[in-house]
């Protein structure tokens, strides 16, 4: 685990499950990737974000005990990443990895990523259920409990999130299947125009990016909307569930900021 740029000591969302490195795509930050390389460098940015939330949740849900008035919206927090996380399984089963199949020609050129899905899902159910108990009040929020469900499926769910990037990685051999930049420009939109619901933009967007950290590896903005667009979006949406952001490694411009509750 390292600090932020503030300096600090303080445990940050880059740890205790390790980032995804631009690097086993074998670039260099900032460098261009190649086209067949778009969707996995996408995938990159996404799983990401996805592993920044769930090292916020781990980081901080025993010491947010310390604020009971602070938990309720730290279970909503935490909730919204396994139904993100969710959501993300779902589009790429339904949706994204069909498309592969048709492009590449080849049948289950994804079915070793959706195996793994199934590997998590049991213990992202009883992650998801204990979140709900502790938000209707059926159990008592503890959050040395929830550690230890994120610690059962945890690393399961990181070596699938990095295996993914290595079948994408492997994508040379399709080079000529199709322009894969173009079609990884199209299906980030698809996923964005999906998001567009009533839920999506006071949810899964503003946590999406209040988990994004713009200067890692360069990555820059994210996700690929225009400016203006995306200016807007924040103006009208990111305010409703602000006290839930307050949890999130980033602010929403996508700069790191200290986790309140990781000491
Ligand atoms: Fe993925």
């Amino acid at each position: 685990m390292t600090s932020t740029e503030n300096g600090t000591s303080r445990p940050w969302a880059d740890g205790p499950f390790d980032l995804i490195s631009i690097a086993s795509l074998g670039y260099k930050p900032g460098e261009t990737v190649e086209p067949y390389h778009s969707m996995a460098a996408e995938m990159i940015i996404v799983h990401n974000c996805l592993i920044r939330g769930i090292n916020s949740v781990y980081l901080q849900c025993v010491n947010v005990e310390r604020s009971s008035a602070s938990v309720p919206a730290f279970i909503k927090y935490a909730s919204s990443w396994g139904q993100i996380l969710h959501a993300h399984h779902i589009t790429e089963e339904k949706w994204i990895f069909p498309e592969i199949e048709a492009i590449t020609g080849e049948k289950g050129v994804m079915d070793v990523n959706v195996q793994q899905h199934h590997a998590f899902e049991e213990g992202l159910k009883e992650y998801t259920a204990y979140l709900q108990n502790a938000e209707t009040g059926k159990e008592k929020y503890d959050g040395a409990k929830l550690k230890n469900i994120i610690n059962s499926f945890m690393p399961v769910l990181w070596q699938h999130l990095q295996d993914e990037i290595l079948t994408l990685k492997a994508f040379d051999k399709y080079k000529e299947k199709t322009d894969w930049a173009k079609w990884t420009k199209d299906t980030a939109a698809k996923v964005v125009k999906a998001t567009q619901t009533a839920a999506g933009m006071v949810v899964d967007l503003p946590f999406m990016v209040h988990n994004h950290e713009v200067a890692f590896e360069q990555a820059g903005s994210w996700p690929p909307i225009p400016s203006f667009v995306f200016f807007i979006l924040k103006f009208l949406y990111f305010g409703k569930n602000s006290d839930w952001w307050q949890f999130a490694p980033c602010d929403k411009s996508g700069k790191a900021r200290d986790l309140p509750y990781a000491l």
